[in-house]
């Protein structure tokens, strides 16, 4: 343990915890020394020398100088391997997602990641990106555990997963909690997840809306197989998991629905007839899940990527709309009310995932 000469304050017991708040607060607390105590005083490490008119509560005369222990600061990744890698957490598996790591490189920074954090079992790496109607990729493990099956916690819930069988992406925390934040707890809904995946917004609603019924629906067998899983795990009895194309499968769910997810961002356009029909002909929300690129010839960076953005939104909006307008009197919708459209993520550069919470009104 390393011992450094500080400047500090002593102060008494009684008074001790209130003082090293207001220091804290001020910063002038050295958080990386231990503090020290005897039966009446603690003595404060100071990250400086006090003036006399900031020292306010405290006595002047108790400014002093003492030995402390001084903990050695963690050594961060960069300090470790000269830069910083980019990269995820799933679980205990940290994926790394910088395209330009090879080989000894992507060596060194998995095991520098392992040895900085405990809780990394496996280091793994993208080796496609995600393709074909289950919307998977291919991982390379680079270091720990042979494996890509892990248990990953999202707010307040826990998800079992294999990185290379099902789609999962730990990015969309927030996004998922905007959503489900808009279900009302104590309404009796019916919800159906058109493309569930292992259920991270089935498993959040239906943990949220107790009284309500959350249909998933996934054409992936794995996925299905961890999303019933993942029901049991989170302990829920209000969330059905039904494994099928749900253009097979959705004149079952007929006239049902007050709620529908389509997290399908590069085609759920095409399944919008599919949704309209299995929406309560009274109306429902829909959220929308698009992917758009767009063109700008906006000169600097910031404008061209914002107009962009915005061209995308609009292009996500008309979409809707077009499809609402069409399949409306099919299905005899009135109209449609866009309560929010925003870009998610970008998904390549002028390319946007964009989600929209629709009111369609019957
Ligand atoms: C982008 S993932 C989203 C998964 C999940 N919502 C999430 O946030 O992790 C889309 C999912 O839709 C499923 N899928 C694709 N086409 C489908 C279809 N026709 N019917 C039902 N599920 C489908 C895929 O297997 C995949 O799990």
């Amino acid at each position: 343990m390393k011992t450094e000469n500080l400047p500090c304050v002593r102060v008494e017991k009684r008074k001790g915890e209130e003082i090293r708040r207001a220091l804290k607060e001020l910063e002038l607390l050295r958080t990386d020394a231990r503090i020290i105590s005897n039966d009446n005083f603690i003595y404060l490490p100071l990250t400086r020398e006090l003036k006399k008119d900031e020292i306010g509560e405290i006595d002047f005369r108790e400014l002093l100088t003492r030995e402390f222990e001084v903990l050695e600061r963690r050594k961060s990744i960069e300090d470790l391997v000269g830069f910083k890698p980019s990269y995820e957490m799933v679980g205990d598996i940290a994926v790394l997602t910088a395209v330009d790591l090879t080989g000894e490189n992507e060596q060194l920074v998995a095991h520098a990641l392992m040895n900085l954090h405990k809780n990394i079992k496996v280091v793994a790496k993208r080796v496609s990106p995600v393709e074909g109607v289950f919307r998977k990729r291919k991982m390379k493990i680079i270091a720990g555990e042979n494996r890509t099956e892990t248990m990953h916690k999202e707010n307040g819930c826990r998800y079992k997963l294999d990185l290379e069988k099902v789609y999962f992406n730990p990015r969309l925390a927030s996004e998922r909690n905007r959503v489900v934040s808009q279900v009302e707890r104590s309404r009796k809904d019916e919800i159906i997840d058109m493309f569930a995946g292992v259920g991270p917004f089935s498993i959040q609603i239906a943990k949220r809306a107790p009284q309500s019924h959350v249909t998933a629906i996934d054409v992936n067998p794995d996925a299905i197989r961890y999303l019933i899983e993942n029901i049991e795990l989170n302990g829920l009895r209000n969330v059905e998991a039904i494994e099928g194309d749900i253009k097979e499968i959705y004149e079952r769910f007929r006239n049902k629905a007050d709620r529908i997810i389509m997290n399908l961002p590069k085609s759920a356009y095409l399944f919008l007839r599919e949704a309209l029909c299995m929406l309560d002909p009274r109306g429902g929300i829909i959220h929308f899940y698009d992917l758009e690129s767009s063109y700008s010839d906006a000169s600097d960076e910031e404008t061209k990527s914002h107009e962009i953005e915005i061209a995308a939104i609009n292009k996500a909006k008309a979409k809707l709309a077009a499809k609402v307008e069409e399949a409306g009197d099919e299905f005899h919708f009135r109209s449609l009310e866009i309560r929010d459209a925003r870009k998610v993520k970008t998904y390549a550069p002028y390319a946007y995932i964009i989600g929209i919470d629709a009111r369609i009104i019957g």
